[in-house]
């Protein structure tokens, strides 16, 4: 089924599943309804116009944003957003447990946000420290190694402000990984890098994809989507409009996929 050569092939087919995940902001429905399930393995593309709820959904996934209605399932465990209607308590114990479940899902988002303050070994050690609750001396240690697999191994000790775009993002890409996360979410990874930056980003998820890493990528990198994408979810006002392999989505007969694909590769 795959397309990438020498990519590991796809593993447990429920690995990750999304079940009538659903969330509104006020009156606006922004998922409405999502149903998905992600391979162990298998690298899951997101596309979709501006608004149509990629950026949402990926925050429900590690419920960075809760969903208000419906399940993740992640290796058989169901989260929700919350376990009781009326016990404020029971909920808050809860929300703590969910940490479990953001640190075995990591993720990498646009403006990459990386703490200025911070070395490059600093900010990939800060959740080793606070959420897996290492010593400084093992945390240093997987921070240097994740830096050096995102070929960062000469700016350990750099600030954010001596790094290019590209770099600041490969922190990123470094403090999740430190994590060891069995899952990796990108939304929008290369969007706010100059164009000569972009490749690198790119070449990264690629190699993470290569090594068999669970992903689910939000991008407007159409190419790259069609490239390295298992499957290929496209949305549309909250909803998912299709799913599909690319050569699939490529001969779609569905009227909102093909107008908004003609749109953007024109
Ligand atoms: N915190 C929030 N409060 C209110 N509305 C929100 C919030 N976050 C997102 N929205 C709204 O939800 C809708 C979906 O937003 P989302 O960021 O998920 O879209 P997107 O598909 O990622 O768009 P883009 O391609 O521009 O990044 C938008 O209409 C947005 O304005
Ligand atoms: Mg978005």
């Amino acid at each position: 089924m795959s397309n990438l050569s020498g990519v590991s092939s796809i593993g447990e087919p429920e690995f990750l599943k999304l079940v009538d995940v659903s969330k509104t902001f006020g009156s606006h429905r922004v998922l409405d309804k999502i149903n998905l399930t992600v391979s162990e393995g298998e690298v899951l593309v997101i596309i979709g116009p501006s608004g149509s709820g990629k950026s949402t959904l990926l925050r429900c996934i590690n419920f960075i944003a809760a969903p208000d209605e419906g399940e993740v399932i992640f290796e058989g465990h169901v989260w929700k957003s919350r376990i009781s209607k009326y016990n404020f308590l029971a909920n808050r114990r809860y929300e703590q447990k969910l940490t479990a479940l953001r640190s075995e899902i990591g993720m990498v988002f646009q403006n990459f946000n990386v703490f200025p303050h911070m070395t490059a070994a600093q900010n990939v050690m800060l959740g080793l420290t606070k959420v897996r609750k290492q010593n400084k001396d093992l945390a240093r240690k997987a921070a240097v190694e994740a830096l050096t697999q995102v070929g960062l191994a000469d700016k350990v000790d750099q600030y954010p402000d001596k790094l290019s775009g590209g770099q600041k993002q490969r922190v990123a890409i470094a403090r999740a990984l430190a994590l060891k996360p069995k899952v990796m979410l990108f939304d929008e990874a290369t969007s706010s890098l100059d164009p000569e930056l972009v490749n690198g980003i790119l070449e990264e998820i690629r190699r993470l994809a290569k090594a068999g890493m669970t992903m689910v990528v939000v991008t407007h990198e159409m190419n790259f989507a069609f490239q390295v994408a298992h499957r290929i979810v496209f949305m549309d006002e909250g909803r998912i409009v299709e799913i599909g392999t690319p050569e699939e989505i490529r001969k779609t007969t569905e009227p909102r996929t093909r107008s908004f694909l003609s749109a953007i590769l024109n």
